[in-house]
């Protein structure tokens, strides 16, 4: 049922018109590379981003990390060229900003769906990522999840809601919280990866960390991030510990003890191990194996 796992721990944006930081990105082993159009780029540069990005996907070996471009909002005046020009270098995905209503996401799919084909490439495999960034799109987050199969993650971005909704920003970050709950709780429902919010500060590395630690205990998978020395933390938080393995791994074992023995609830350590329990260790090796940090059977 459950679609493969696309690791996604830290996603890496970096302007499109930026060749330097693409081929900076490359070689850090950060599992999305975000090229983007939009915002981080300024309007004289548009039409130059376009030529890079498509220049560095024909030219450049991203080795594993998975190859994203971030368009301009449908409905912009810039996204149908950004989708024209871009698809020539065949990226993995884009990434669809500002997303409100499931029409632009089935928009983009239907332009996919004919580009494929004409290109006899495999249909529904280029896949969709919309930002949840606005106070329409967290009201209208299960239409645009479920608008086409080719949705896989979720992303949440709090520094546009707060804008779009006259917010003001904090540290603690209540005035966003509700919609940070929301997108993660959706994306959940409908089987789809959720990546949470940028943190801002390129020099506060603990700041980031709390708030990587924070985004992970709500389930989200991975994070947006905006400079290279954020990436080996996300990447590390959004994985499971060696501790969290380790003790995942006991409980499986125990859990079959106990269900051998014909109990279903049981105690490991002073505290009650039953099947929610269980589930959440399972997950956590499903996420260590998918991070390559199984390394036995
Ligand atoms: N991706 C890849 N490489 C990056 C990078 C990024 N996002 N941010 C910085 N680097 C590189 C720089 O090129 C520099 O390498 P170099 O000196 O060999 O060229 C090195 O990392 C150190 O960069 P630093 O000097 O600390 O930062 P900066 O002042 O050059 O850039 C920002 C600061 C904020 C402009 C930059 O981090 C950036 O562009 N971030 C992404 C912005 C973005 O995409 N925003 C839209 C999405 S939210
Ligand atoms: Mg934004």
């Amino acid at each position: 049922m459950s679609k493969q796992i696309t690791l996604r721990r830290a996603l890496l944006f970096m302007p499109g018109d930026s060749l330097r930081k693409i081929e900076k990105a490359i070689g850090l082993g950060v599992d999305s590379i975000v090229m983007d159009l939009e915002d981080g780029v300024a309007f004289s540069q548009k039409a130059a981003a376009r030529r890079t990005v498509v220049e560095a996907l024909q030219t450049l070996d991203f080795g594993r990390s998975e190859r994203l471009v971030r368009m301009n909002p449908m409905g912009s005046e810039l996204a149908e060229d950004d989708l024209r020009s871009t698809i020539t270098g065949r990226p993995d995905g884009y990434v669809l900003p500002k997303a409100e209503f499931p029409e632009q996401v089935e928009a983009v799919a239907e332009f996919l769906a004919l580009e494929e084909r004409a290109r006899g490439w495999p249909v529904g495999r280029i896949k969709l990522l919309p930002i949840v960034e606005t106070a329409l799109g967290v009201m209208n987050v299960r239409e645009v999840a479920l608008a086409s199969q080719r949705v896989d993650a979720l992303l949440f971005g709090a520094e546009d809601l707060a804008g779009d909704m006259g917010a003001l920003r904090t540290p603690a970050g209540w005035e966003v919280f509700y919609a940070r709950s929301a997108v993660v709780l959706a994306a959940k429902a409908y089987r789809l990866a959720a990546i949470d919010q940028v943190f801002f500060d390129l020099n506060d590395l603990a700041g980031f960390e709390e708030e990587c630690r924070a985004g992970r205990q709500m389930a989200y998978d991975g994070k947006m991030v905006i400079h290279p020395r954020q990436v080996e933390i996300a990447q590390r938080i959004f994985a499971p510990s060696p501790e969290e393995i380790q003790r995942a791994r006991r409980i499986i074992q125990a859990h079959d003890e106990a269900q051998a023995a014909g109990l279903g609830a049981f105690a490991l350590d002073g505290r009650m191990v039953d099947m929610p329990v269980v589930r959440m260790a399972e997950q956590a090796l499903q996420r260590a194996q998918a991070a390559g940090l199984l390394d036995d059977a």
